[in-house]
């Protein structure tokens, strides 16, 4: 009986610093994972100043150039303004670039990015002010195996259920099929076609 009550008391102890421990795990946790996204097979992690070289060896890849930059090759000042804008806009309004890597693995694989994209938002329309868009692009060697996919759903849902969105956007040359293959996986509605800089650019919302 006795032994039992120590027994009991000793377990009920036991559990009790679990719980604690626990706790302050989750606390750590939480403050370790701000802005961290997971999902199956992904880890989405906002980017910061560390991520200049893999990011910048990203921007210049003739794929990623081609359909975020027009072709433009960007220096690494403005690689580092992007990644400094990235930590501004994260630190203010909960929208930037978040590198992605596969989980246990530090390589990166790409980036997804909630963005002011400056584009025209309606025929003719000059000037418009820039709009968040949703924004994606993976090194070559990952192309295939639906990281991208994977990656835009979990930033669809962080804002939708996080920033409260009701909708949002993304924009795509109209030759950029892999791109139009992600949007429409992800059951985006193709909107408007407007003139892009180089070319025409296909206008996407996805309503919640
Ligand atoms: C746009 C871009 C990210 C698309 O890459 P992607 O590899 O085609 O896209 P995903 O990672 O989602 O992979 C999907 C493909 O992998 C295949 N796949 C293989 N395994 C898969 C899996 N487990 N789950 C889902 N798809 C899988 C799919 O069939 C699909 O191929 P399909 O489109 O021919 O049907 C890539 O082409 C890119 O980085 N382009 C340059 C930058 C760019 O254009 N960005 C968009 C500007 S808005």
């Amino acid at each position: 009986m006795v032994g039992g009550d120590a027994a009991g008391g000793f377990s009920t102890l036991v559990r009790m610093s679990r719980l604690a421990a626990a706790i302050r795990m989750n606390r750590e946790a939480h403050v370790e994972n701000h802005g961290v996204l997971l999902t199956e097979r992904l880890r989405l992690q906002p980017m910061h100043r560390g991520d200049l070289d893999a990011l910048h060896a990203l921007v210049v890849q003739p794929g990623v150039r081609r359909y975020l930059f027009d072709e433009r090759i960007l220096s690494r000042e403005e690689t580092d303004r992007m990644l400094a804008a990235s930590t501004r806009q994260h630190v203010a309004s909960g929208i930037g670039l978040w590198g992605i890597r596969t989980h246990g693995s530090a390589r990166l694989v790409g980036f997804v990015c909630l963005w002011p994209f400056a584009h025209e938002y309606a025929p003719g329309e000059a000037d418009a002010a820039p709009q968040n868009e949703l924004g994606f692009a993976l090194d070559a060697d990952f192309h295939e195996r639906g990281y991208a996919t994977e990656a835009c759903r979990a930033l669809i849902a962080y804002a939708r259920e996080r920033l409260g969105w009701d909708r949002i956007r993304a924009s795509t040359d109209l030759c950029n099929n892999a791109a139009t293959r992600v949007l429409w996986r992800l059951r985006f509605a193709e909107t408007l076609i407007v003139r892009g800089r180089v070319g025409p650019l296909r206008l996407f919302e996805l309503v919640f």
